[in-house]
């Protein structure tokens, strides 16, 4: 079935593809008010929305912000740190800037090596990703979202520290997402409530991260962390950090490139044993999901933003989502413009320190789905709903199963 076309909301969109449609259906049900008023923006480079803040809505001049340090900073009014700071504590990476970042980030490095990374993504001790190609391979409907969803807590819990058991890997995402969800880009920081229900959930789930660093077990993430010399709360405010940017990032990411796969006739070409092909396509899968819909960035000191003067204290609403998607729809053969590249991991000081955790998960997945279709199936998708008041946009389900190469439609044309 294709997604409803909203009335109103959505008229641009005309005669849309169904990856077209299904994403904007995505999109609104996380953020039905956002959303609209970040697209509502897209037209113009640079423009000053009420109770949102300067939104940006071009890529090299979303790139100037991002590298001038002088004028624009996570730290400040509407900036990220408005958000974490009372959650996490204040030196968490994503509200710090300067030397200290800068050092922070050095020492975190080795625990995203390439090595450091394989290890983390195969230590699924619930077997999720195999279960997942047994149960196509056998003729089964799975669900991708749920998979993700388990894959991606199994990945928590080897950061805190926690055997993957089904019930720790439930209760991983469970938090984490107790607390993103909280979050409004409308609404500059958290209620006192929501800190304090935010600050008990983190502390519940990190519980073991702390054990696991006092016992400085460099099997494990906190215990390496000790190791590379970060103190108990750096690590503990660094697995915080983690667990809230990088697991609803896949979880959303994973099942909506298979279904933009789907929806445009590309799957066979997705999980061909071709990596290079497979390379492009996840890149532009990312450049048209941007699963980080927005950047944010406090003024530090007066200047203009493509010309739009900006005061200190401004909110730079950075509409990634706008600057990435301005190229046009999904299409991997297509180069991708220098500006925009990678744009969606952010750009400069603060570039997403998980890439390869990010990338390395979704190998892994994509994976699991060509392991199940190596006998002639394709993985075709069947019904799907979307999740609503989430941070980041996601399917809640997605069923998955495999048919015959040969009885699969016409590229595009979606269940
Ligand atoms: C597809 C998945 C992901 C996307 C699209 C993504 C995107 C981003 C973006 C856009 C930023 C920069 C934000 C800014 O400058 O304001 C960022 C930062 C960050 N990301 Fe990711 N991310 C993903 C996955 C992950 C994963 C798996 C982790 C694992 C730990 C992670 C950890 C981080 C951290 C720690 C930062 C802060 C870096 C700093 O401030 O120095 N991300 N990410």
């Amino acid at each position: 079935m294709a997604p409803a076309r909203k009335r109103g909301g959505a008229a641009d969109l005309g005669a849309a593809s169904p990856e077209v449609l299904w994403e904007e259906q995505v999109q609104r049900a996380a953020h039905p008010l956002a959303y609209p008023a970040l697209r509502s923006a897209r037209n113009r480079p640079v423009v000053r929305v009420p109770r949102i803040g300067v939104v940006v809505s071009d890529a090299a001049i979303a790139r100037e912000v991002l590298l001038d340090l002088d004028h624009f900073s996570k730290v400040g009014p509407g900036a990220p740190s408005d958000l974490w700071t009372p959650v996490l504590g204040p030196s968490v990476l994503l509200n710090m800037e300067g030397a200290e970042h800068a050092a922070l980030r050095r020492t975190l490095g080795p625990l995203f090596s390439p090595r450091a990374v394989r290890q983390l993504v195969s230590a699924d001790g619930v077997g999720v990703l195999p279960d997942l190609t047994r149960r196509l391979a056998a003729g089964e409907t799975v669900d991708l979202a749920a998979a993700v969803t388990a894959q991606a807590g199994a990945v928590i819990c080897g950061m805190v520290g926690l055997p993957p058991t089904d019930d720790a890997v439930r209760s991983a995402m469970a938090a984490a997402q107790t607390i993103t969800g909280m979050v409004r880009l409308h609404r500059h920081g958290l209620t006192r409530s929501q800190v304090a229900q935010a600050r008990a959930v983190l502390e519940r789930l990190t519980a073991p991260a702390r054990a696991a660093y006092r016992a400085g077990d460099p099997a494990t993430v906190p215990g390496r962390m000790r190791d590379l010399g970060l103190s108990e709360r750096e690590a503990m405010g660094a697995v915080g950090a983690f667990v809230l940017t990088g697991t609803e990032t896949i979880q959303s990411f994973v099942p909506r490139l298979v279904a933009i796969a789907h929806d445009t006739g590309w799957t066979s070409r997705l999980l061909a044993d071709d990596p290079q092909l497979r390379r492009r396509a996840v890149e532009e899968g990312l450049r048209v999901t941007v699963p980080t819909p927005a950047m944010l960035r406090s003024v530090r000191a007066g200047t203009s933003v493509g010309g739009v003067p900006v005061a200190a204290g401004d909110r730079v609403v950075i509409a990634t989502v706008n600057c990435c998607r301005a190229a046009g729809g999904f299409d991997p053969d297509r180069p991708v413009d220098p500006a925009v590249r990678h744009l969606w991991f952010g750009a400069g000081p603060h570039f997403c320190l998980g890439m390869p955790l990010a990338m390395a998960q979704v190998d892994a997945v994509l994976d699991a789905l060509a392991a199940a279709a190596s006998g002639g199936g394709v993985p075709v998708v069947g019904r799907r709903r979307a999740a609503r008041g989430v941070l980041v946009p996601s399917y809640r389900s997605l069923a998955l199963s495999l048919r015959d190469e040969s009885s699969v439609a016409t590229p595009g044309a979606a269940e």
